[in-house]
């Protein structure tokens, strides 16, 4: 159930121009820097600082070439709470450092770029939730981890693409569940648990835009591949409901988090994959399967904010430790028991 009256929605965050750019192309040092020598500066400062480098799996090729560890939101989320490094440059969009922030309050956690925000978590604030919350005073929230701090905090269990349908199988049956932001993932956890829930109408523009024609004829034209979808995706419904009614193969139709399509790659026999997702998983999979063939559903599939960590700004951040990510201790600790919930259901 869509409830559409608590909108608007907030705009979505821009990074045409971002201080942290600014800064990159003004820095003296910097401008004069190759590509082999920002590496080299990244590996020296990284060993003195006792830094690790977490870059999620959409981001740039050479960000993820030098990260310590790859994944998806919930890897890194598992990484952040359990490394020795004093300092975790965070290599992804801001809510994935303020979570890195909540779980470590002890650590220094860095973002090359403050400005990468995220469209689906800029669609619900705080003060929305508790409005929410009031029309349903004995609702459990549900907060898929794609929010802010502040967002988490109001929630009783977060919840990744990774375990959102785990997550929800928990809770008690008899009680209502507010699901936030993405009405995509949330229709799709509602098919796969059969519990009715209040969906938030939120959606990252990014996955949004990969619909059901992108999707249409994709069999005819690559016969033996296997179809991995990402649960945001603006097609979910309706691949669910073709999978259903026979439409879609049913043993070639996959529905995973970006590791989850990693590790499906790795180790599935079919030579080729058609990959319904943002585009920056490919470098990762051509990696980790270098043999095999894939093919972005939506080539223009994008994240302007995942790209906007670019390696200037990673040298920047260890070399004058910017940018700080912090949350407030009133918010962690509440954010942080709605995340460690969803950490012993998984
Ligand atoms: P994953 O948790 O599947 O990596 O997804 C994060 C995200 O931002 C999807 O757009
Ligand atoms: Fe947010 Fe979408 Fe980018 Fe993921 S792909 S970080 S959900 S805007």
């Amino acid at each position: 159930m869509l409830e559409t009256d608590l909108l608007p929605v907030k705009q979505r965050p821009s990074v045409a121009d971002t201080e942290a750019t600014r800064a990159v192309e003004q820095d003296e040092e910097i401008r004069n820097m190759t590509e082999e020598q920002l590496i080299e500066g990244i590996n020296r400062l990284r060993k003195e600082r006792n830094a690790v480098i977490l870059a999620h799996n959409y981001q740039l090729p050479i960000i993820q070439d030098l990260a310590d560890f790859v994944g998806d939101s919930l890897e890194l989320s598992r990484q952040a709470a359990k490394t020795d490094a004093d300092v975790i440059v965070f290599c992804g969009v801001h809510f994935m450092a303020e979570t890195a922030a909540i779980l470590c309050p002890d650590k220094k956690v860095l973002i090359p770029d403050p400005e990468a925000g995220c469209s689906l978590a800029a669609t619900v604030t705080a003060e929305q939730v508790r409005r929410w919350k009031e029309r349903h005073p004995d609702a459990i929230v549900v907060a898929y981890i794609n929010t802010t701090a502040e967002v988490k905090a109001e929630a009783d269990y977060c919840c990744t693409s990774a375990n959102a349908v785990k997550v929800v199988q928990a809770l008690p049956p008899d009680r209502e569940i507010l699901f936030l932001p993405d009405m995509f993932l949330g229709a799709y956890v509602q098919q796969m648990t059969g519990r009715r829930m209040y969906l938030w109408p939120g959606e990252c523009h990014v996955h949004a835009g990969i619909r059901p024609e992108h999707i249409q004829g994709l069999f005819d034209r690559y016969p033996d591949a296997d179809l991995l979808l990402h649960p945001e995706c603006g097609c979910i419904s309706q691949c669910m409901y073709a999978l259903a009614e026979g439409e879609l193969p049913a043993d070639r139709t996959f529905v995973y988090s970006t590791s989850g399509m990693v590790r499906h790659v790795r180790t599935s026999p079919v030579p080729t994959h058609l990959v319904a997702t943002e585009v920056g998983i490919l470098h990762r999979m051509c990696k980790e399967a270098p043999h095999k063939r894939f093919v972005p559903v939506k080539e223009d599939a994008i994240c302007e904010y995942m790209k906007t960590i670019t390696l200037p700004k990673v040298y920047r951040s260890l070399r004058d430790m910017v940018y700080e990510v912090t949350v407030s201790p009133e918010i962690a600790d509440r954010a942080r028991r709605a995340i460690e919930r969803m950490l012993e259901i998984v």
